[in-house]
């Protein structure tokens, strides 16, 4: 199969590609620069997120003990020799335009599965997140899928077949306390979805979410670039200028439930599956000849039936189990 993925440059999307080239299929990736980083800061992201760790110093870092690359990883450089990475800046539509013609031109003119991947969260409280922030949110995970969304389908119509995943989150089914618009994000992202299925299935062309639940990759790290100034700086087991990063000024009225959600989150993250759980399911929905699901769920069972229960628990008790899920209250 010829397949597109966004988002490459690091975490899910990176070892997605790699499985997939492992199974032999032609993968393109995209990433906002990928000229400026090396294969082997790229073999270094794949082994830090598929580093086994525990929390030691108090929570403050996670201290590596082992590793968990699977087998069809084992070759990562013979892998990142075969992945070609495009420019695909998602917030323009003249990069999006290229960054396709560029996977095109490599991939010989076809494009079986686009796997629309690429994304970010913002963190803070619904009161105090100011527009621009909310705006690179929704650039990030609406718009920029909307125009790939405006690039792919023609060529998959006339192809009259093809298949498109959208990597959501578990989040998309709930409104996260402090990430709300993140949540809100995804779940745009899910209606489009779902309209986009039936409006296409005329021509052969499939579609599908994925949700996962945490992944331990450098989600936390980019989300805290997105809303301070702390830059890639930092080793990535030592958790103590993520957890120093955090963005509310203690004048804030949210402070104190805010700061227990951020440590929470920061803390948890690097004791969470590997993105390999995600990429297995990409692997499956990738080479099914059809999906019969339409919302695929990975990552821990713990997290995967939290949208059930979401849905099943009347909303104040969902409330308070969401709350303390997140660490709202923790003196
Ligand atoms: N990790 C989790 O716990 C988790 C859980 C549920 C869902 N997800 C979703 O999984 C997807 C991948 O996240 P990840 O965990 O793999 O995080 P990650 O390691 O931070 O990777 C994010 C990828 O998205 C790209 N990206 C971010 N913002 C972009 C933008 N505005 N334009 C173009 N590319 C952009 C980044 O590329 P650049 O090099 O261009 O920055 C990077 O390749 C996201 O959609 C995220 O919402 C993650």
């Amino acid at each position: 199969m010829n397949i597109l993925i966004t988002g490459t440059t690091s975490g899910i999307g990176l070892t997605t590609a790699l499985h997939l080239i492992a199974r032999g299929h032609r993968v393109v990736g995209a990433g906002r620069h990928p000229e400026t980083i090396p294969r082997e800061e790229l073999k270094r992201r794949v082994l830090a997120d598929h580093t086994r760790y525990r929390l030691a110093d108090g929570g403050r870092k996670a201290t590596p003990i082992g590793s968990c690359l699977p087998p069809p990883l084992q070759d990562l450089d013979g892998l990142l020799a075969k992945l070609h990475i495009v420019v695909m800046d998602m917030s323009e539509v003249q990069a999006v335009k290229k960054g396709v013609e560029d996977a095109l031109a490599l991939l010989d003119g076809r494009i079986d599965v686009l796997h629309s991947n690429a994304g970010m969260g913002i963190f803070g409280a619904v009161e105090e997140v100011d527009e621009d922030l909310l705006r690179r949110q929704f650039e990030a995970n609406v718009f920029g899928p909307q125009r790939l969304l405006h690039q792919i389908l023609p060529l998959m119509r006339a192809q009259r077949s093809g298949k498109i995943l959208f990597t959501s989150s578990i989040g998309g089914l709930f409104g996260i306390p402090f990430q709300s618009h993140y949540s809100a994000s995804k779940s745009a992202l899910e209606r489009i979805a779902e309209g986009l299925a039936i409006e296409v299935r005329p021509f052969g062309i499939q579609v599908a979410v994925i949700e996962p639940g945490d992944i331990n990759t450098a989600f936390n790290r980019t989300t805290a670039e997105a809303v301070t100034d702390l830059r890639k700086a930092a080793g990535s087991a030592d958790l103590t200028q993520l957890l120093e990063a955090f963005p509310l000024p203690t004048a804030s009225p949210y402070w104190k439930q805010a700061g227990n959600t951020w440590n929470y989150i920061i803390r948890t993250l690097p004791l969470k599956p590997s993105p390999s759980t995600v990429a297995r399911l990409v692997v499956r929905l990738v080479e099914a000849k059809h999906l019969h699901g339409f919302r695929y769920t990975a990552g821990e069972w713990s997290q995967r039936i939290l949208p059930f229960a979401r849905r099943l628990l009347p909303d104040k008790v969902a409330e308070s189990v969401i709350s303390a899920i997140y660490e709202l209250n923790k003196r």
